[in-house]
């Protein structure tokens, strides 16, 4: 019989999204196709569409004690493209506009809302035979401290950190209300500087951990990339391992994506939607190279490298478009820069059909991000033939090559890779690739390339895999 995976996150594609988290939670349970029955949950944010999804209750609502106080939990569930996904729905925790918080502040009582969502993963595990429970993120990490607690449940648990600078800190009182012992306020549990850290509940009880890049893995061992806690990752480093995520090549995959307006296989194939783009935006000059920046408007993507490199980039003969949304000091200062430079055009919010049509448009993808636990979209960017332009840290170093040393036997994705988050060295990256962008032939040789490169799922669910294997016959315990 298949063993049975339950795969908890705080974001699931295409239910909620606010960043990479969310397409890693829809596309590696399908990638482990056989060898896992895989189910997912997830938190029924108030914006899910229930209706669209056919998400219904599954039995009925039940009490859930933390603390002292009693909490009234329903489970809904739905089948969405073969997979079981599970909704944990309580007004505490799901009837809120956003999913944590503004870009500035999170809400004051996450700490309840996704201890509620762990108690409620908790209470499946004790109802439903999983073999593992893989927890995300510091807003699952308490499962992984709730079942080292309970000898009755025998789920083995796999911690995954996808970015290190979000740890779930709350004041030290919090514990009570997580009905969460004391005893657990120590340097080697709970306590990080006077508060409680959920995400070293997952660090420290977790039967295996990974992270979501080889690079990254090494990284976070350090003072510069660990946020503190790289002396405590070091304690718990032999059961660390960086595993570079993938991309689902059918969701992201310019030959058959609908929200193109025409679908291609070969860089030539780019252009009526660049020029569909450019016109939407009321851009000129598809003859120019267009660069695009696709993501949050937050200190980790590069912003002020980028804010600061704006001008003079757009002093070159191209074209830029952004399209993001995040903490808004960036957002006025983007908009202080936008509105002298006419070739730059800044689209505000997230469409996921609006980035694929970008994605589709570009040359080349800025990604000068300060740190990236993997990225993804340096691997949309290969499959659609954007070249991108990458710091050369964490994820971004284990996937995108320098150009200038390409060939075409190999299998590696290319782009124009800097290595000091400087402006100055954006501004030279960026120079480069005007002149590949001149020499069309390799500019095109290279495209073509990496959108044959791939960076499916198939060979880094085979180390989930083994890592999942590893846990059930026992070799870690
Ligand atoms: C986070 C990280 C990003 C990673 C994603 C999925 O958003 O910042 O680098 O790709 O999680 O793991």
């Amino acid at each position: 019989m298949t063993k049975r995976i339950l795969f908890a996150a705080s974001e699931v594609y295409p239910f909620a999204k606010t960043g990479g988290l969310a397409d890693v939670a829809h596309s590696l349970p399908r990638a482990l196709k056989n060898s896992y029955d895989s189910e997912v949950i997830l938190p029924l944010y108030r914006s899910i569409a229930r209706e669209e999804y056919s998400i219904l209750p599954i039995g009925e609502p039940f009490i859930l004690r933390m603390g002292d106080v009693d909490y009234s939990v329903e489970m809904y569930g739905c089948t969405y493209e073969g997979i079981v996904y599970r909704f944990v729905y309580s007004p505490l925790l799901c009837d809120r506009e956003f999913l944590y918080g503004t870009a500035q502040e999170g809400y004051a009582d996450n700490a309840v809302r996704f201890g509620l969502f762990s108690y409620a993963i908790m209470a499946l595990l004790k109802e439903e035979q999983y073999a593992i429970v893989h927890l995300n993120d510091w807003q699952c990490a308490l499962v992984a401290l709730l079942v080292h607690d309970d000898l009755e449940v025998t789920t083995k648990t796999l911690y995954t950190i996808h970015n290190l600078a979000y740890q779930g800190l709350f004041e030290a009182t919090v514990l009570k209300e997580l009905g969460i012992s004391d005893s657990y306020f120590t340097h080697d549990t709970l306590e990080f500087y006077g508060k409680v850290n959920f995400m070293k509940a997952g660090i420290a009880y977790a039967n295996t951990i990974t992270t979501v890049s080889p690079t990254y893995a090494k990284e976070i061992l350090t003072p510069e990339a660990g946020c503190g806690l790289e002396g405590f990752l070091q304690c718990h480093r032999h059961k660390l391992t960086g595993i570079l995520n993938g991309i689902d090549t059918e969701h992201f995959s310019p030959t058959s994506d609908r929200a193109l307006v025409a679908p291609y296989t070969n860089v030539k194939g780019k252009k009526p939607s660049k020029s569909d783009l450019l016109k939407q935006l009321g851009l000129k000059g598809v003859t120019k190279p267009l660069f695009v920046f696709i993501g949050r408007f937050v200190s980790q993507k590069g912003v002020d490298l980028l804010i600061e490199t704006l001008p003079k980039i757009a002093a070159m003969e191209c074209n830029i478009a952004l399209l993001g949304e995040g903490e808004e000091q960036y957002y006025e200062k983007l908009c202080g820069v936008i509105e002298r430079q006419p070739n730059i055009r800044m689209t505000f919010g997230y469409e996921e059909s609006f980035a694929h049509r970008m994605y589709a448009a570009a040359d080349f993808l800025l990604m000068p991000s300060l740190f990236e636990p993997c990225g993804l979209n340096q691997m949309i960017a290969f499959a659609y033939g954007a070249i991108p332009i990458v710091h050369r840290v964490g994820g971004l170093a284990d996937s995108v090559e320098r150009f200038e040393t390409y060939t075409h036997e190999s299998s590696e994705g290319y782009g124009v890779v800097f290595f000091t988050p400087t402006p100055r060295s954006l501004l030279l990256a960026v120079r480069k690739s005007c002149d590949l962008y001149k020499d069309k032939k390799l500019f095109d040789q290279i495209s073509n390339h990496n959108m044959q490169c791939d960076f499916s799922w198939d060979q880094s669910a085979k180390s989930y895999i083994t890592l999942y294997d590893s846990l059930t016959i026992g070799e870690i315990v």
